[in-house]
This record gives C-alpha cells, structure tokens and sequence, in this order.
C-alpha cells in the first residue's frame, strides 16, 4: 500500500503495509536514522517522534494511523540550533547516546504543550528510559532548556 506522510516539512510517500511501524517506515524507507529502535513495545521512549508536535512512540505506531504532520529529530533543526539540543549540548546529557534523539524530542513536545512545566510536568513528560543512567544530566538539560 502506498501512503503519503508528511515527514519534516516534506510530503513523502512509502509503499509499506498498512501495519508497519512508523518507525520502521522512518528508519528502512526514508532513512531517518536518529529514530532508534530500542523495546518495540512502548516502554523506552528510544524511538519518540513528533506527530502534530505531540511525542509519539513510533514503534507502535501503524502507518495506516498516521495522520498529520511527523517530526523526527532530524526535523527538529538542521544544525542542533533548537533550544532542547543546545540545552543537550551544554550539559553534555549523552553517555553512549542512544536513547538521546528520544530524550530530546520527549522535551520538545513538552516544551511545546507547556513553556514553564514543574518538576511534576517534567517527571510525567519526561518518561523514556536511559540505560547509562543519565538521569541527573538529563533533568539538567530539561532545566537549561527552559531558560
Ligand atoms: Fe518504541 Fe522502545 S522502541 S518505546
């Protein structure tokens, strides 16, 4: 089935089955790679995406259920000049920054939705898993980005 996306400001359309993952859709036939693939369940957060600027996980997502505009965090700017990555960049968040593009899009949305989130906002928001345990970095750099 072919469908048309919208991905990054950039109408594209995929031939993929309707179920397929949105995900895999980024990741095998647009090449999207900053998307990671890390439980398939929605559990780690790895592979967050924008739709319609709100954080989706994208490993649960069918492409048949896609509707509207998708951001990844290669959409987010072309040269880490958003607020969130140059937050990341100042507090040197990333240990071996895998589940890093997922942290930062998580952010984004919720930054997006609420310029000035509490510490409960950013607890409730922020819920992707980080094995190296870059928790402490992480909140720092959700901290810096507020500013
Ligand atoms: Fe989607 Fe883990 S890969 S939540």
């Amino acid at each position: 089935m072919a469908q048309t996306l919208k991905v990054n400001g950039k109408d594209v359309t995929v031939e993929a089955e309707p179920g397929t993952p949105l995900l895999w859709v980024l990741r095998e036939k647009l090449g999207l790679l900053g998307t990671k693939f890390g439980c398939g369940q929605g559990m780690c957060g790895a592979c967050t995406v924008h739709i319609n600027g709100a954080a989706v996980r994208s490993c649960l997502m069918p492409l048949a259920a896609v509707s509207g505009e998708v951001t990844t965090i290669e959409g987010l700017s072309s040269d880490n000049s958003h607020p969130v990555q140059r937050a990341w960049i100042e507090a040197d968040a990333p240990q071996c920054g895998y589940c890093q593009s997922g942290q930062v899009m998580a952010c984004a949305a919720m930054l997006k939705a609420k310029a000035q989130p509490t510490d409960a906002d950013i607890s409730a928001a922020m819920t992707n898993l980080c094995r190296c345990g870059t928790y402490g970095r992480i909140r720092k750099a959700v901290k810096l980005a507020i500013e």
